[in-house]
């Protein structure tokens, strides 16, 4: 039984599939949901990427943030309405620093019995079967991990464009 579930949202499609994922596991006992999004103030700098220091300043602000971050986890409860099956209560989390870790911490802090996250992100990078985010959540958590991805079809066919370059 799911009572509660972290579910980390970066705006990707995968994410917002876990959170449809998520709502359909804690359906049965109506459990809890965390949405959380982890503003990187750094990402570029992370990259090994120069960034200009207005950039960094404004990346780096608190309010700007917390803004970003609320209109990501807006826009994923809006891809909602299509599960009626589940009436629970949803709680939104932005917090700063590094996502994986932040979302460790978060579960622990919550005390979750799951975290439901995507397999792929936003990164650019496609090579691997999961991303960093999820790769590092999986390995740390004291808690169960599920990673999800759209339908095994649509992903195949993703793999297969983005192999012959269609993508
Ligand atoms: N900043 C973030 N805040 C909240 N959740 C995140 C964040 N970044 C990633 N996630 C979660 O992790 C999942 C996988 O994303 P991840 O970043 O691991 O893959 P990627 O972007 O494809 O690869 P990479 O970032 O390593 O280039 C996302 O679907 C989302 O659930
Ligand atoms: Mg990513």
């Amino acid at each position: 039984m799911f009572k509660s579930l972290l579910i980390p949202i970066d705006g990707s499609r995968d994410s917002h599939t876990a959170l449809k994922v998520a709502c359909q596991l804690a359906a049965p006992v109506q459990g809890k949901l965390y949405l959380i999004n982890v503003r990187d103030p750094y990402p570029q700098l992370h990259r090994g990427e120069l960034i200009s220091v207005e950039a960094a300043i404004k990346a780096a602000s608190v309010d700007t943030a917390e803004k970003e971050g609320r209109a990501l986890l807006d826009q994923a409860l809006d891809t909602l309405p299509s599960f009626p099956g589940y009436n629970g209560e949803f709680d939104t989390i932005v917090k700063q620093g590094s996502p994986a870790r932040v979302i460790v911490a978060e579960a622990e802090r919550l005390g979750v019995d799951a975290i439901v996250m995507g397999s792929r992100g936003l990164g650019q990078f496609k090579g691997l079967m999961i991303g960093s985010v999820s790769h590092k959540v999986t390995h740390v958590a004291n808690c169960r991990v599920i990673c999800v991805h759209e339908t095994p079809l649509q992903h195949a066919k993703k793999a297969v464009n983005e192999f012959r370059g269609f993508d």
